[in-house]
């Protein structure tokens, strides 16, 4: 018998291929006669071409064709997601002389050696004629709109008159948070592989979305989407920059075919801070009011988030703001703001992760004027019925997660006076803590499951694997279900051929996937049953599988399953088919469902240099069952990884004078390294929310780092008295 393998801390099971080099990623596609493809940049903020020439870039050895606008393929549009197509934006370059934004892509060598491609870039001459270009939020020369007038199916979210009672209330909180725009910058670059195979399309690419670039190359290229596939076995990070089709892939696609062989295209890591989506720039007006009690009585969140010119990206951030707490009236409100840069869009706990900073720093400035500790606020605040809809939450155990999170730290040992705890050596220590939350999102999944007469298994499911350890998930499920081990399981996820791939983002890959494979295995599970004639309610152990199958004529036998989301229709299979974005929650037809989490922080402080330091974080999640341990527990302290970075180094730097981002490399967009991450400690509450799906699972990608740079900037004030509004942290911030 078999030891139990979901929720145990089982191996990742492509960790091994991963480490002997056998897990191929977009760019580790060789292929005969590859050529290699290299965009050029725009240098200027906006403005058009006047000229540019390629003849001197052309004429170098190992040059095979230059594109600009005046020689490459015309595409047809591409509408951005939020306006329900398959892009990261809806401008595509190359398509005319116009220069939306710096960094944009106005070129592409495409050479028999990357080194050709790199050393003909220099020789592309351009004249520009410049226009002027606003990339700050409270710049002059951006646009406002009003995101619930422009984009009605992102209202606002309202209970009870929140105006009028916070000004009844006791004790109030008025303040400004802002967070800086960030890129994702995943360790693999944005890469694509393309190959033509007469009418036929290949794209090896690293992606969250394969069957959306199918379809969205189907569109811009006016080509059948059934002579399109799309592999992405692994991705080596995503975030949400990989979620839609970026401006690279297509034109990876079009270089493929002008010159006949196939084309790699990398991006460099330079030109990726402006070459797909990233996180907009936000700043948050936020007010709270409680009785004196601490009972928190209203409270108004007001945004301002960027957006480009073209696309109007929303900014959702009180989705889940708004039902945090038992807050009986509250209002949202969302300016966007158009700005001359490329789209932004998804990055990790996309709106969440900025405006959980807000309010989890308005609760801990809430709970010093009330004197109250800011772990019993939060569960004096707690409720079972969210404000806005009047629905119940399904599973919620935010209040577990802060009372164990609390034990786990020895929160009881903090003095709360700002500046009252040091180390021997004077080194100021500060205590902090912030809870989060954010959305269970689920699509809709079929799936197959194949046992074969050697005991081995196949399954086809949508998903992608970006490192989160969705195949392992998927493997430990079905491994349990089939009674085999989870070696004997080959997953195909990733790949267009097992339609559809669902946009595997918003931390719904798991809830996604698994069920729709439990089901299908069950199925098999049945079928054994039935051959074996026996009565039982299990198989025979898996040594007769083999026999079972010969004697029944059989070479495999085959589970199939489509599943959808609670509330949700049939019809969602053929959008999703298409790669269009077919999901539900956190809303479901009689409930409402979050993750949750809780952080406990650690900061130290040297009084001389003031540089913040993270010693030790404790957090402890409610993402419903955890299927993978394992990788559960390695995505959590990745998600740590962003907080701290938020919290104290990670900004996208601009300037009115040049336009785009301009530390567009790691050396300068500074990410934690180990030495920046002193200890983390992680637990899972693991219940299971069955109202949701049948394993009882919610979702984790995102959550882990909401709430996260909040506690490290409330850690910070405790150790220093200074409150930090204004996203990262830097010594000189605590000068
Ligand atoms: Mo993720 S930020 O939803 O791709």
């Amino acid at each position: 018998m078999m030891e139990k393998s979901i929720g145990a801390d089982a191996q990742r099971v492509d960790g091994a291929d991963k480490v002997k080099g056998n897990a191929l990623f977009g760019a580790d596609r060789i292929l005969p006669r590859m050529a290699y493809a290299l965009p050029v940049t725009a240098t200027i903020g906006k403005g058009r071409i006047r000229s540019i020439d390629t003849a001197e870039a052309e004429a170098m050895r190992g040059v095979l064709v230059v594109l600009t606008h005046l020689n490459t393929d015309r595409l047809k549009p591409l509408q951005f997601v939020f306006a329900g197509g398959h892009g990261i934006q809806s401008f595509q370059p190359l398509q005319s002389d116009i220069v939306l934004y710096r960094g944009q892509a106005i070129a592409l060598i495409v050479a028999d050696s990357l080194e050709a491609a790199q050393a003909a870039r220099s020789l592309v001459r351009v004249d520009y004629e410049t226009a002027s270009f606003a990339v700050e939020l409270d710049g002059r020369g951006s646009e406002t709109v009003n995101q619930s007038t422009a984009l009605p199916y992102f209202p606002d979210f309202v209970a009870g008159d929140a105006d009028r009672a916070l000004s009844t209330a006791a004790i109030t909180v008025d303040e400004t948070y802002t967070t800086p725009a960030q890129h994702q910058n995943p360790i693999e670059l944005l890469a694509t592989v393309a190959e033509w195979a007469g009418d036929c399309l290949i794209i090896h690419e690293s992606t969250q979305a394969s069957q959306g670039l199918c379809g969205g190359l189907a569109l811009q290229l006016g080509i059948d989407p059934a002579s399109v596939r799309v592999i992405s076995p692994y991705v080596g990070g995503g975030f949400g920059q990989k979620n839609s089709i970026a401006p690279h892939t297509v034109m990876a696609a079009v270089a493929a075919r002008r010159v006949g062989r196939p084309v790699k295209l990398v991006v460099p890591r330079d030109q990726v801070f402006h070459a797909t989506s990233f996180r907009s720039a936000a700043k948050h007006r936020i007010r709270v009011g409680a009785d004196s009690t601490g009972k928190i009585i209203a409270a108004i969140h007001e945004m301002r988030a960027q957006t480009s010119r073209f696309d109007l990206m929303p900014f959702t951030g009180a989705e889940t703001t708004s039902r945090m707490y038992g807050i009986p009236n509250f209002r949202s409100g969302v300016t966007l703001v158009k700005l001359d840069t490329q789209t932004p869009g998804f990055m990790r706990a996309p709106f969440e992760m900025s405006a959980f900073f807000a309010l989890e720093g308005a609760m801990d400035e809430l709970a010093y004027k009330l004197a109250c500790d800011p772990v019993e606020l939060r569960i004096a605040n707690d409720t079972h019925t969210d404000p806005i809809t009047g629905k119940a939450y399904t599973v919620r155990r935010l209040a577990d997660c802060l009372r164990r999170g609390a034990q786990q730290f020895g929160w009881a040992r903090r003095s709360a006076e700002p500046r009252s705890m040091r180390d021997k050596d004077g080194t100021l220590i500060g205590w902090g803590m912030a809870a989060g939350a954010y959305p269970v999102i689920i699509a809709a999944a079929l799936a197959t499951v194949r046992l074969n007469a050697d005991a081995t298994a196949e399954v086809w499911v949508g998903g992608h694997e970006m490192g989160q350890g969705i195949r392992t998930a998927i493997t430990l499920v079905a491994a349990e279900e089939l009674g085999i081990e989870p070696q004997k399981i080959r997953v195909t996820i990733g790949d267009t051929i097992a339609p559809p791939q669902h946009v595997t983002a918003g931390a719904w890959g798991t809830a996604t996937a698994t069920p729709p494979v439990l089901e299908a295995a069950r199925s098999v599970r049945a079928q054994l049953i039935e051959l074996a004639g026996s009565k039982a309610d299990s198989p025979p152990g898996s040594a007769q599988y083999g026999e079972l199958l010969k004697r029944s004529g059989l070479s495999h036998l085959d589970g199939h399953a489509q599943w959808f989301a609670p509330g949700q229709k049939p019809e969602v299979i053929a959008k999703a088919k298409q790669g269009l974005i077919a999901i539900r929650g956190p809303e479901f037809p009689d409930c409402v469902a979050f993750s949750y989490i809780a952080h406990f922080v650690e900061v130290r402080v040297n009084p001389r240099i003031p540089r913040a330091r993270v010693a030790r974080i404790v957090s402890v999640v409610d993402c419903g069952r955890v299927i993978s341990k394992r990788t559960a527990r390695s995505q959590v302290y990745g998600g740590l990884v962003w907080g701290v970075g938020a919290a104290l180094s990670e900004e996208s730097e601009v300037d009115p004078r040049f336009g785009g981002f301009l530390n567009s490399n790691i050396a300068e967009y500074q990410i934690p390294v180990n030495a920046d991450m002193g200890s983390c400690e992680v637990d899972f509450i693991d219940e299971p929310d069955l109202k949701l799906n049948s394993l009882g699972v919610k979702g984790l990608g995102e959550i882990v780092c909401v709430g996260a740079a909040a506690a490290v900037a409330n850690a910070v004030f405790h150790a220093t008295g200074r409150r930090v509004r204004d996203l990262p942290i830097r010594i000189e911030d605590l000068m």
